[in-house]
């Protein structure tokens, strides 16, 4: 089998993203960059709505399963046939591992199998180009907040590859903190859709949840937050379970505002994005947007199907990654624990 001719992205490049690294399988055809041809999400979350998580060999089977269904139907919503497909990108880490190999697996063999460049992308970086995929006039140096379930981080994106992490999770990701706290108020999973749903009807001021170190630098903390939330509860069985999600969430975007905002001051950021799939929650939303207004920043929201994962964003990552840094090997594998490479 002869390698494959490099290729240099363009705005007719045609890159084939496929994620499987937690419970969603995805596969997407984008074109130059940022135009959707298709995005393909198959979700697991009923598969494991009753253990209450994710569960990795429970994922890794249910991949394996999807995974061609999903890239055949996201091939055939492009109208985009095998052979047209120049490139093939996959994630590689983070992620679990099992499900991480499935989706490298299958876009190692698809792109071998048409001669065409394998892109590894890394899943964190692939959350901040979804802020480009719908606004393509995004302008840099740009503060990203990166809210998911297994992480919390806030960017600054300084130039396409250019990464400098500002603040990050010393314990919970804000994601765990909303499933954690949902599964104990007995909301059901995933937890940020029941307690978004659930603090609609209740009083955020209700319950003076604290806002851990808000005025404490750019790292996060939530497990704090947790404990008194369970504390308070155990003490008062008679609280509205309303009451409680809405003065919980109020305590994390309280904090996920503040450090934003004092992140995009500090950076001389002109812009302020949230990614991940906590930016799917509607008062962060709305409080994000109010700050970016208040501040004179150009505010991006990513619409809710472009928070969650899904492969759209790792095409659109592995188009700017080829550009930069050219193929990944055939011998690439899935790092479980692969960090966003920063340059400070
Ligand atoms: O980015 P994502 O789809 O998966 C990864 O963790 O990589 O994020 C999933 C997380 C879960 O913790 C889920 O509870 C949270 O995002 N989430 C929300 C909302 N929708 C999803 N959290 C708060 N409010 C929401 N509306
Ligand atoms: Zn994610």
């Amino acid at each position: 089998m002869s390698a494959p001719s490099p290729v240099t992205p363009g705005r007719d490049t045609i890159v084939l993203g496929i994620e499987t690294s937690c419970d969603e399988t995805a596969a997407a055809c984008v074109r130059g960059g940022t135009d959707v041809l298709s995005s393909v999400v198959s979700s697991q979350v009923d598969l494991h709505a009753r253990y209450g998580g994710v569960v990795p060999e429970i994922a890794s089977r249910a991949h394996n399963e999807l995974i061609i269904p999903v890239t055949a139907r996201a091939l055939v919503e492009a109208g985009v046939e095998g052979s047209r497909v120049d490139v093939v990108a996959a994630t590689t880490g983070p992620g679990l591992i099992g499900a991480l190999l499935v989706g490298v697996s299958a876009a190692k063999a698809l792109a071998l199998t048409w001669g065409v460049p394998f892109v590894a992308v890394n899943h964190l970086e692939a959350h901040l180009y979804a802020s480009f995929l719908e606004d393509p006039e995004l302008r840099l140096p740009m503060v990203v907040l990166l809210v998911s379930g297994g992480h919390t981080m806030l960017v600054s994106m300084e130039d396409h590859g250019r990464y400098r992490l500002l603040g990050q999770t010393l314990d919970d990701a804000a994601g765990e903190a909303f499933d954690k706290v949902a599964r104990f108020l007995g909301l059901g999973y995933p937890g940020g859709p029941a307690i978004d749903h659930h603090a609609l009807s209740g009083d955020p001021e209700a319950i003076p949840f604290p806002r851990s170190m808000i005025d404490d630098g750019l790292d996060f903390s939530f497990s704090g937050l947790k404990t008194a939330v369970v504390n308070h509860v155990r003490k008062h069985p008679e609280v509205s379970t309303e009451d409680v999600a809405a003065s919980f969430q109020a305590a994390v975007v309280d904090v996920l505002v503040a450090k934003s905002r004092r992140a995009a001051a500090e950076t001389g950021a002109v812009a302020l994005a949230l990614g991940g799939g906590v930016a799917a929650n509607s008062l962060l939303r709305e409080r994000f947007l109010d700050a970016c207004t208040d501040d004179d920043l150009h505010g991006f929201l990513p619409s809710r199907a472009m928070c969650t994962d899904n492969a759209a964003m790792i095409a659109s990552a592995g188009w700017y990654v080829l550009g930069r840094e050219g193929a990944s090997g055939l011998d690439h594998g899935a790092s479980p624990n692969l960090r966003l490479r920063t340059t400070i």
